[in-house]
């Protein structure tokens, strides 16, 4: 069962930016203990800074097939890329949106999300664990 787990803009700072907000584990550490924690399963691990190369990897893996679900991160694209909504709603792959932090409980802007609506769920909120719990919800769903 392969899985992608992508990340968007500034997840790749992760360990230096705001610690206090998004811990102490970098996105290498986070993606190692998702292998180490699920070892029956494929991942495959994406990040980049732009929203273009965000969507184009999805229509990839949905074009290529083979793989089960998405573990979507889109960072603060999560708040206002209408672009990124409908490339969700329009691949079958099912996306399940994830935050480190809890966005309810933050900044007004961040408490919208415009791709929740498209994704299967969300989790927000447990850190690094957000991760884990999103396999974890995907592999309930698939079985
Ligand atoms: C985030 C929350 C977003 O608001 C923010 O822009 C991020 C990270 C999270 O994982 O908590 O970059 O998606």
């Amino acid at each position: 069962m392969s899985i992608l787990v992508l990340n968007g803009p500034n997840l790749s700072r992760l360990g230096k930016r705001e610690p206090e907000i998004y811990g102490h584990q970098t996105l290498e550490d986070i993606n190692l203990g998702l292998v180490k924690s699920f070892p029956e399963l494929n991942f495959e691990f994406f990040q980049t800074e732009e929203e273009g190369a965000l969507l184009e990897k999805l229509f990839h893996i949905e074009d290529k097939g083979g793989y089960r679900g998405v573990l979507l991160n889109a960072g603060a694209l999560t708040h206002y890329s209408i672009a990124l909504r409908d490339a969700i709603s329009g691949v079958t792959v099912p996306v399940i949106e994830v935050h480190l932090s809890n966005i309810y409980a933050r900044e007004e802007f961040r408490q919208k999300s415009v791709i929740s609506a498209v994704c299967v769920g969300v989790i927000s909120g447990f850190g690094a664990n957000s991760y884990h719990l999103g396999v974890r919800a995907l592999i309930g769903l698939l079985s």
